[in-house]
């Protein structure tokens, strides 16, 4: 088995005391709930903690004759300790169900793009067709994003955009947000999905409005690259986490030396590996199961365009 090696993405930035950077305008409000919160926390931890400690030694047991007081209930005491916290969880409420409802609920005008994910990677389609592994969104304008999952449940988490929901197979989940500057940022998985689960990562670039368009206009830069080298950088994001290219076993066959072999299926019979078969592979991966191997492979079916497919297979070429 082949050493770990975390995707490399770009870094979170922190720019609080233990918040990430406001980088939407969701940001504020949820961070304001999660402030007061916090607040209220503190303030009643010390109320409480400290009160017991003074209690603890004020009213210790000093002597065999001392003998516990008859103790019995204060109505305005206990009504005072009921109705301040229920003044504080309903303003805490109000304080949750704007940044709730402001979250939940995507302006009309937002920009659409479909999310995929998959064990373990991401795939972002865009109006035009285009397909990617990075999620590209213009800076300054509302962006819905329709998820589904093809296998497990997964969870979508930018921790920037303050911006999380679970991804469930057979449904879509919808987050919006509105990014308020131009960088580039990382999102994360954050539902355990299996052994690659901590690697489920992919690059978020935030652009100005006309450089995305740009970019998806051009195909998800893949116009300008080789289709080896395209495919080397979809190896990367789709398929490291389960096939190597040096030649180690890790979770699916190494794609060193593949190209051109005669492979034993889990059925007993034979297979030329050539264009047609890898193809079909990553469209239907549980057809054809290298003998030895579970069938574990997801569809990439609607995940990966023809042109990438195509790119795909280059690359496995180049790996004599
Ligand atoms: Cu997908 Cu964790």
């Amino acid at each position: 088995m082949s050493a770990f090696e975390p995707k490399k993405v770009p870094p979170v930035e922190i720019d609080s005391f233990w918040l990430p950077k406001q980088a939407s305008t969701l940001a504020k409000d949820i961070d304001a709930g999660w402030d007061a919160a916090m607040l209220v926390s503190i303030i009643f931890f010390v109320l409480v903690v400290g009160l017991a400690a003074y209690f603890l030694v004020r009213y210790k047991r000093r002597s065999a004759s001392d003998v516990t007081s008859e103790v019995d209930h204060s109505t305005k005491l206990e009504l005072t300790w009921s109705v301040i916290p229920l003044g504080i969880v309903i303003a805490l409420f109000f304080i949750g169900l704007k940044g709730y409802v402001n979250a939940a609920v995507a302006p009309a005008e937002a920009y659409e793009i479909n999310v995929t994910a998959a064990q373990w990677s991401w795939s972002f389609s865009y109006p035009n067709g285009t397909i990617s592994d990075e999620l590209h969104v213009p800076k300054g304008r509302p962006v819905r994003l329709i998820m589904s999952s093809t296998d497990v449940v997964h969870s979508f988490y930018i921790p920037e955009f303050r911006v999380k929901s679970d991804i469930i197979p057979g449904q879509y989940t919808t987050v919006w947000f509105e990014a308020t500057e131009a960088k580039e940022t990382t999102l994360f998985c954050t539902e355990y999905c299996g052994k690659a689960h901590s690697n489920m990562l992919a690059k978020v670039v935030i652009d100005e409005e006309e450089k995305f368009n740009e970019w998806v206009e051009s195909g998800g830069g893949t116009k300008e690259v080789s289709p080896a080298e395209l495919g080397k950088s979809l190896h990367e994001s789709r398929c490291a986490p389960c096939h190597t290219i040096d030649g180690t076993r890790t979770i699916g066959p190494s794609f060193k030396g593949l190209f051109g072999r005669e492979e034993a299926l889990a059925d007993g019979s034979k297979v030329m590996v050539d264009e047609n078969y890898l193809r079909e592979s990553i469209l239907e991966p549980t057809k054809k199961v290298v003998q030895g191997y579970p069938a574990a492979m997801p569809t990439f079916s609607g995940m990966l365009t023809d042109k990438q497919i195509d790119a795909l297979i280059a690359f496995i070429k180049t790996l004599k």
